[in-house]
C-alpha cells in the first residue's frame, strides 16, 4: 500500500483528482470505478474544473459505480445515480451510455449482480477504482464480516451505516436497508485502487485498514492484498497510524509525484 498523508482535505482531493486525470490522460477509454458519499465530493469538483478548463475529457470513459440502494427510483434524490449526476456526470462530457450502476429493476438480484460483473469484465476490467472508507471499515457496502472474495451482490446494511446515512433522508421517508454492492473480490480485481479518507472520525478505521490484520471484520484491510493501492489521507484521519513517519519519509523519496513510482520496485507496495 502506498500511504500519502496530506495536511488537509483539499490537498487530499487535489492529489486524488490528479491521479484520476493521469489515468484518463494515459488511456482515454479508461474504465473507472466510482464512489458516492462525502469523501469524493471535492475530488469530483476538481475533475469538473479540469474538464471546464479543457484539460480533461471523459468522452470515452466508462464508469461503474460501487453500489446502489435497493428500493429507490432512479430519480430519487438519495439514489446514488442521482448523486453522481448531480456531483459529476451532468457537468462533464461523459456519454450516458457508458455510465453503469448495480441496479436491479426485475428484483432478480442474483442475475443483476452477475450481469454487472460480466459487464465489468467485458469492458476489460476497472482501470482505477475510487473508494471512500466507512467508519466501521466498510468499502462499498461491504460491511464487516463480508467475504473478502465476495462479488457483486445484495447486502443488508448495518444499523450503524443506516444511522450514519439517515442524515440524508427525511425522517418520514423510506430509507433503504438493502443495497447492491460490488464485492471485495470485485474491488480487488481493479488494476489500481485509490482510497480517499479524511477526518478525525475515521482514524480508527484507517489504522485497522492499513496496520491491522487482514480481517473480514475490517473489509478495507483486504486492500493490503492489492499490489497497486494508494491511500490518500489527511492528517486528522492519519493521527493514530503507528508508522506515519515512515509513510511520510517514503513519500518524500517519491518526489511528491501523483503518478506511478519512478521505479516501482522502490518502496514496493
Ligand atoms: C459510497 C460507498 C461507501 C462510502 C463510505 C464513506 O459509494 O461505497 O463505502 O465510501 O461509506 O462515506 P463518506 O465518504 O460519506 O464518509
Amino acid at each position: 500500500m502506498r500511504i500519502v498523508i496530506l495536511p488537509t482535505e483539499l490537498e487530499v482531493s487535489r492529489f486524488a483528482a490528479d491521479i484520476i486525470s493521469d489515468v484518463i490522460k494515459k488511456k482515454s477509454r479508461s474504465v473507472l470505478g466510482l464512489a458516492t458519499g462525502s469523501s469524493p465530493l471535492a475530488t469530483y469538483e476538481i475533475l469538473i474544473e479540469k474538464y471546464r478548463k479543457g484539460e480533461l475529457s471523459f468522452k470515452h470513459v466508462s464508469t461503474f459505480n460501487l453500489d446502489e440502494y435497493v428500493g429507490l427510483k432512479h430519480n430519487h434524490s438519495q439514489s446514488y445515480r442521482y448523486f453522481m449526476n448531480e456531483h459529476l456526470f451532468q457537468h462533464i462530457d461523459i456519454d450516458i451510455q457508458n455510465i453503469n450502476f448495480p441496479e436491479c429493476i426485475n428484483n432478480d438480484f442474483k442475475e443483476c449482480s452477475a450481469n454487472y460483473e460480466s459487464l465489468i469484465t467485458k469492458q476489460g476490467g476497472i482501470d482505477l477504482q475510487l473508494l471512500g472508507l466507512g467508519n466501521n471499515g466498510h468499502i462499498g457496502f461491504n460491511e464487516p464480516t463480508s467475504s473478502l472474495s465476495s462479488k457483486t451482490r445484495i447486502k443488508t446494511l448495518t444499523k450503524k451505516t443506516i444511522e450514519s446515512n439517515s442524515r440524508f433522508f427525511d425522517p418520514s421517508e423510506f430509507q433503504p436497508s438493502l443495497a447492491i454492492t460490488m464485492g471485495i473480490g470485485t474491488i480487488l480485481q481493479s488494476k489500481k485502487i485509490l482510497l480517499i479518507v479524511t477526518g478525525d472520525n475515521k482514524k480508527k478505521a484507517v489504522v485497522d485498514m492499513v496496520e491491522g490484520p487482514i480481517s473480514a471484520f475490517c473489509p478495507a484491510s483486504a486492500l493490503q492484498l492489492h499490489n497497486n493501492t494508494v491511500v490518500v489521507v489527511d492528517e486528522a484521519a492519519a493521527a493514530n497510524l503507528q508508522l506515519s513517519e515512515y509513510y511520510v519519509h517514503s513519500e518524500s523519496m517519491h518526489l511528491n509525484s501523483t503518478s506511478d513510482r519512478i521505479d516501482p520496485k522502490i518502496n514496493a507496495n
